[in-house]
């Protein structure tokens, strides 16, 4: 048989069940790589791991809550007993939520909810692999993010704080472990049409990236190591926020409520 880019790697993967994870498992899996598949929801990761035995890939599921302390730790010991060489780490398990400042005064709880599972769930996860990064010489680290900490946007304060707080804490991992074999690639995702993005209902009208598109991102990631992935769009933004970033913050504030408005008029129409 042919060698496959990622044969003998092993990838831990959070936030397999669904979405951008669950594709992207199918695909590292069809690159030879042997899959670990981390969220709660065990029936539909069952299910990921099933598509891909049939395909003659390797996977094991692990169904655990990532900011249940005692159940993270349980897994990282679980994957370190399990698996004698872990290559990658892929940080993507997440939960959004869209919601203004002003509606947000009295929840804080929004903003502990989402560092809980967006950044600390993801730190607790990768210290618990650096050792064995260590020992093995080698090991990398890749992020799920948003095209929106390249950019001044409104309505995610809890969402976008915690993915900006897993940016730079990757950004420091490479900086102190790099020249220890350690790796890392942050993905700036724009938006992707799947179960976290269709909690609202006005992005049923926004054009998207599909969940098996962006997945490919991922494999990207994986198979590449850049340190980066990012739209265009994207590189743009962060180039015009260090230049000038009160006149594009500025400007973004009308264009954002001008695309809601034009978003909901075309939600309506579609159901009359
Ligand atoms: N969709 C977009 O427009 C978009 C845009 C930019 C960036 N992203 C990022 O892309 C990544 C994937 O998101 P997606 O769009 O594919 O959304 P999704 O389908 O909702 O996937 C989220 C995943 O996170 C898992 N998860 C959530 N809470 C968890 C917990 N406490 N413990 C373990 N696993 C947990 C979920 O599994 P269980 O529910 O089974 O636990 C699910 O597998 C996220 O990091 C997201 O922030 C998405």
């Amino acid at each position: 048989m042919r060698s496959r880019r990622l044969d003998r790697r092993t990838v831990v993967l959070t936030g397999a069940s669904s979405g951008i994870g669950a594709e992207a498992a199918r695909k590292l899996s069809a690159l030879g790589a042997t899959v670990c598949l981390v969220a709660r929801r065990e029936d539909e990761l069952a299910s990921v791991a099933a598509d891909i035995r049939r395909a003659g890939g390797d996977a094991y599921t692990y169904a655990v809550d990532l900011t249940d302390a005692a159940q993270a730790d349980a897994l990282v010991a679980q994957l370190l007993a399990e698996h004698p060489r872990i290559d990658v780490l892929v940080n993507n398990a997440a939960r959004s939520i869209r919601r203004p400042i002003t509606e947000s005064v009295d929840r804080v709880h929004d903003y502990q909810r989402t560092m809980a599972i967006n950044y600390l769930a993801a730190v607790r996860l990768t210290l618990g692999l650096v050792p064995r990064f260590l020992e093995q010489g080698h090991g990398h680290v890749v992020i799920s993010s948003s095209l929106s900490t390249q950019l001044p946007i409104p309505l995610f304060s809890a969402y976008l704080a915690s993915k900006a707080a897993l940016e730079s804490f990757t950004r420091s991992l490479s900086a102190e472990l790099g020249g220890q074999g350690i790796s890392t690639t942050t993905v700036h995702f724009p938006m992707v049409r799947t179960e976290m993005s269709g909690g609202t209902h006005i992005y049923q009208a926004m054009p998207m990236l599909s969940a098996d598109k962006a997945a490919d991102w991922l494999v990207r990631a994986v198979v590449d190591r850049p340190t980066r992935v990012t739209s265009l769009q994207g590189a743009v933004s962060e180039i015009a926020m260090a230049a000038v970033p009160g006149v594009l913050t500025a400007g973004m504030r009308p264009l954002f409520r001008q695309m809601d408005a034009m978003l909901d008029r075309k939600v309506r129409r579609s159901r009359q």
